[in-house]
């Protein structure tokens, strides 16, 4: 069947140009009204300018589709306040919001100021925090929303050079897991998209011929599922170049010992069955896992 999104009120943030706007292009194309967010600035958040947003509206307006431009910066909670309140005084609702927005400021962490740092995690990860906030009782009222968060293999698995990145996009997979949960009861989903395109934030960072192959719309299909009405809730899902998996944080069956076992020179001796991935499981919440420790599931 196909997926649509008629009636639906979709918020891209970061949507001006790379992976957002294609999110945006396409749910515009499948029936969404759209309200494109982006700052303008420059790829480590300098800057700022309308012109980026106001191109992909009016992209959308041409091709037929229904769509708004915004300027706020994800980290402004009384901008993103007022694009939600304007959101809902024009459409009347808010059904999708992809918290897509990002900025880099690579560095080894030796070389990395505080404020590199910080910068950072406000933009992605409170920058997401702070949209989430914005729709998330408009979301609970309707019992109807999918929140879209985007991590990266930086965060997922690490990368030299994005010890502030990595951090944010992280801490974004754990406030999808509580999210999700919190959600479930009002029909409002969350999920993680982390992506690998070609955009102007990996332009400098691999060959031409490998970011031929992967354009914004290679991901694109993995976020408009992830935000549809049969969407899941609480999946990683990884994207991009024709690719798609889903990451898991796994457990290990690990060992179980007597208060006399408990010493660091048997976590040494035994470290080996604690790595032991056979029948590792993934477990639906944190308190699920507190239990198994305490032996209760074992
Ligand atoms: P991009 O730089 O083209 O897009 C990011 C957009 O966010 C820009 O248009 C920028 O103006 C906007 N933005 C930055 N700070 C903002 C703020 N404070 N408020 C509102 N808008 C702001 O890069 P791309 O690749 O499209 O990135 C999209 C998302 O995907 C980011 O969260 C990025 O970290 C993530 N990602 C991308 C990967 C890739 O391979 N391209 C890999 C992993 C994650």
């Amino acid at each position: 069947m196909t997926i649509r999104f008629d009636n639906r009120v979709a918020i891209v943030t970061g949507a001006g140009g790379g992976l957002g706007r294609a999110y945006a292009l396409a749910l515009a194309e499948r029936g969404a009204k759209v309200l494109v967010n982006d700052l303008g600035g420059a790829r480590d958040g300098s800057g700022s300018s309308l012109s980026a947003a106001q191109a992909v509206v009016d992209e959308i307006v041409a091709a037929g589709g229904e769509a708004m431009a915004n300027g706020a910066s994800v980290t402004d909670a009384v901008a993103v306040e007022k694009m939600v309140a304007f959101v809902k005084e024009r459409w009347g609702r808010i059904d999708v919001l992809i918290n897509n927005a990002g900025i880099l400021r690579d560095k080894t962490f030796a070389k990395m100021s505080l404020d590199d740092f910080r910068q950072v995690v406000d933009v992605h990860l409170m920058g997401s925090v702070t949209c989430t906030k914005a729709v998330w009782e408009t979301m609970r009222e309707q019992a109807f929303g999918r929140i879209l968060m985007t991590t990266s293999s930086s965060g997922l698995y690490g990368n030299f050079g994005q010890a502030n990145y990595g951090a944010a996009k992280l801490g974004l997979v754990g406030l999808m897991k509580t999210l999700s949960l919190e959600g479930a009861k009002y029909n409002v989903r969350c999920n993680t998209i982390a992506p690998v395109a070609a955009t102007r934030m990996t332009e400098d960072l691999m060959p031409p011929e490998m970011l031929a192959k992967m354009g914004a719309e290679t991901v694109m299909p993995a976020a408009l599922f992830l935000v549809s009405n049969d969407a899941p809730s609480n999946a990683i899902v990884n994207a991009g170049a024709g690719g798609f998996e889903r990451a898991y944080v796994t457990l290990t069956r690990g060992i179980h010992v007597d208060h006399a076992d408990m010493t660091p020179e048997n976590i040494a001796a035994r470290w080996d069955e604690i790595s032991d991935r056979n029948g590792e499981i993934v477990p639906d919440t944190g308190a699920a896992q507190g239990m198994m420790a305490l032996g209760g599931m074992r």
